[in-house]
């Protein structure tokens, strides 16, 4: 099967290149390089593309009318190699990535966090923060030797905006120039987006039994093989590529990430995805390799009851009064984030309440608790829920002293010590989260 991919694809390359002009070329691009860059060139030559003759040509070969192309020693080339060049050869893949919600990465300037980078920060931060995880926009500068600014590139943001239309780069996962999948397959690949304090999955992962068991027997996992199937190819570990990408005896790879996933954890309020039970179902399948249904069937139904919790208990009631006060125009400033009420809220369910939900849905218990609801609850009662009754506003304060004294999650704040741990060992405190649970 392996054999018959590889031919079509040269095959391909042979269509595309013309025939006779691709090999001279190649070799006139490595005659050079191999002297000014001698560790680009082994990455190359000991690559899967240098093993199988993909020459720079056939990567970084452009049209005269593109925006990016540039003369060079005979050669029309252009430094960016997008999406859309990689699909010439990997069509499929190109189109799934292009589906995928890494596509849009690069996509945020109209979002908060954007305003929030700009106005509290400012644009150098922007370029070598936000858009080196999510994508620049690349903008051409025909007085560059490369015609690239250099204020939008060097850059490998997952859903970087190309001149050419396509959106991401595919060297966000396999670096060049070796482009490998053993790199790919491994979680600190991942780990230079997914991390810190807003969406910490891979310090969650190492936390877990599953990022314990991959630090464990690494050298175990054939990480090298060409097929990487969880189960036949290896046991050890799940990586972070084994849930959300790489094939199960049942499933193909996927680059669409979100292929696995039921809830969005990273809205004020965690909602269902689309055909989320469909995606469920493919995440399950990747666990019962490992598992037993009974097992991973318990896990999703505590993580569904942290899910509601998080979502009931404090995003909501903090989502309503934080908007009651901005539609009252009861902030002192106009601007976002120029109160204190903006940075608490927001830390609220952009940092802690994800962190709470990430841990819960990846097995990472510190993330769940101390790094998580831990935070949500100092946050929501000491110091949001203080703030917002500094407005003086009747309503706001009515609507809070009824939640706190009558809903029946957050009662205890307001009676004794001693009654409530009587309720905890008689488990009628549990009872009151019953409801947070779904019965099957
Ligand atoms: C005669 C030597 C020579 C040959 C032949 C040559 N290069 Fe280069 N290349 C260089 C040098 C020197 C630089 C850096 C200075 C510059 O940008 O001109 C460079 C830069 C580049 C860059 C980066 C431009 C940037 O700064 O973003 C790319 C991409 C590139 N070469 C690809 C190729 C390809 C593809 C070929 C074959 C078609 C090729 N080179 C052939 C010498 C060469
Ligand atoms: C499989 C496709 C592919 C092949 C083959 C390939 N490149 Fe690249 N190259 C890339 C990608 C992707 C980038 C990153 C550019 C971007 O940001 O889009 C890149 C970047 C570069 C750069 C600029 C970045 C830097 O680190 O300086 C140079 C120079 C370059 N390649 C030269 C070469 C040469 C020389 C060869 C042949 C020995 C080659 N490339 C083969 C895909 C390829
Ligand atoms: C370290 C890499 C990194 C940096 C820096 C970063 N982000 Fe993100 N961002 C991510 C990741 C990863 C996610 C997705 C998390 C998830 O799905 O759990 C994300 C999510 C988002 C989302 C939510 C998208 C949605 O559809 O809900 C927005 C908007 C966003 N980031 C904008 C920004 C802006 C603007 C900045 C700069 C102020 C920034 N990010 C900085 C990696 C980063
Ligand atoms: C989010 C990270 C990520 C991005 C972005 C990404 N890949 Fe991959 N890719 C992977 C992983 C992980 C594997 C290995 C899966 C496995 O074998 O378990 C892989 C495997 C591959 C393979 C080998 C497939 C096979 O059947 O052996 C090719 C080819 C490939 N990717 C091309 C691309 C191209 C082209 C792009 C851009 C359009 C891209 N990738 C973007 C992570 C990524
Ligand atoms: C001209 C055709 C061609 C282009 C363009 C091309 N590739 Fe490939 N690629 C191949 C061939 C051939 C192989 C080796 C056979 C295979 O694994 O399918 C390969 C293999 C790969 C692999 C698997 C490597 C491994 O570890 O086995 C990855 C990942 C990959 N390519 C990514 C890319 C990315 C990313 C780009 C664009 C930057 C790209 N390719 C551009 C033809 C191409
Ligand atoms: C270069 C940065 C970067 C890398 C590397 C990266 N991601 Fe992402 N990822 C993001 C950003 C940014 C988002 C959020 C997209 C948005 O804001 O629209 C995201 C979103 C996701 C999502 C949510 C998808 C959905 O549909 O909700 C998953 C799952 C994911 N990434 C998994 C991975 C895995 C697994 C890897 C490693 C193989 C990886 N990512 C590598 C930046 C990255
Ligand atoms: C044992 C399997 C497993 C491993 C390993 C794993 N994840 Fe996940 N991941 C999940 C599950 C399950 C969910 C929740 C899916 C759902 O909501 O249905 C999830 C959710 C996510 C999300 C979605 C968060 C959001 O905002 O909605 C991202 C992003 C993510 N994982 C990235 C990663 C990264 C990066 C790694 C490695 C550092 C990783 N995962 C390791 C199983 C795994
Ligand atoms: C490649 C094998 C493998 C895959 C795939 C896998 N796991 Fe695991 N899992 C393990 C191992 C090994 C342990 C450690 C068992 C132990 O400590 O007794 C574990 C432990 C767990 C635990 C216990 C955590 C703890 O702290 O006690 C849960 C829950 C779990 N896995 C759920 C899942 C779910 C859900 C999936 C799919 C999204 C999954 N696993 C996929 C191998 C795997």
């Amino acid at each position: 099967m392996k054999k018959t991919r590889i031919l079509t694809v040269l095959m391909v390359v042979g269509l595309l290149a013309g025939g006779s002009s691709m090999a001279v070329a190649a070799a006139d691009c490595v005659s050079c390089h191999q002297k000014n860059n001698p560790g680009m060139y082994l990455q190359w030559k000991n690559s899967a593309h240098g093993e199988n003759g993909i020459g720079c040509i056939d990567c970084h070969g452009a049209e005269k009318g593109d925006v990016d192309a540039f003369k060079h020693y005979g050669a029309t080339v252009a430094t960016l190699v997008t999406p859309k060049d990689c699909g010439q050869c990997h069509t499929e893949i190109e189109q799934e990535t292009s589906q995928s919600y890494h596509a849009h990465a690069g996509e945020i300037l109209k979002s908060n966090d954007a305003y929030l980078a700009h106005a509290a920060g400012g644009h150098p931060v922007v370029i070598v923060g936000c858009e080196s995880c999510h994508g620049a926009n690349i903008k051409i500068d025909p007085d560059a030797k490369n015609k690239l600014s250099p204020e939008t590139w060097p850059n490998s943001g997952v859903g970087r905006l190309n001149p050419d239309g396509s959106k991401g780069a595919c060297n966000a996962c396999h670096s060049r120039h070796s482009f490998s999948k053993y790199q790919a397959r491994q979680p600190g690949n991942c780990g230079k987006c997914h991390l810190g304090p807003d969406h910490p999955q891979k310090e969650i992962y190492d936390e877990s039994k599953h990022g314990i068991a991959y630090n464990a027997y690494r050298e175990d996992l054939n990480l090298r093989s060409d097929e990487w199937v969880v189960g036949v190819d290896y046991y050890e570990a799940p990586t972070c590529t084994t849930c959300h990408m790489s094939a199960t005896p049942k499933q193909g790879i996927t680059h669409d990430v979100g292929d696995r996933i039921s809830w969005t954890l990273r809205p004020p309020v965690s909602k269902h995805k689309e055909n989320w039970q469909e995606k469920r179902q493919a995440m399950k399948d990747v666990c019962s390799n490992c598992h037993q249904n009974n097992f991973v069937d318990g896990h999703y139904y505590q993580y569904d009851a942290m899910v509601h919790l998080y979502n009931e208990k404090f995003a909501k009631p903090a989502g309503k009064i934080y908007s009651m006060a901005k539609e009252k125009g009861l902030l002192e400033r106009e601007a976002a984030f120029a109160n204190d009420l903006d940075w608490e809220y927001w830390e609220l369910w952009h940092h802690e309440g994800r962190r709470a939900r990430m841990g819960a849905a990846m097995m990472g218990p510190d993330y769940a608790w101390w790094h998580g609801i831990y935070d949500v609850a100092h946050n929501f009662y000491f110091k949001f829920i203080p703030e917002a009754r500094h407005l003086g506003d009747t309503e706001i304060n009515a609507y809070i002293t009824e939640l706190l004294t009558k809903d029946p999650m957050h009662k205890w704040l307001n009676s004794n010590t001693g009654e409530i741990k009587k309720a905890i060992s008689s488990g009628e405190l549990q009872k009151v989260y019953s409801q947070l649970f779904e019965k099957e």
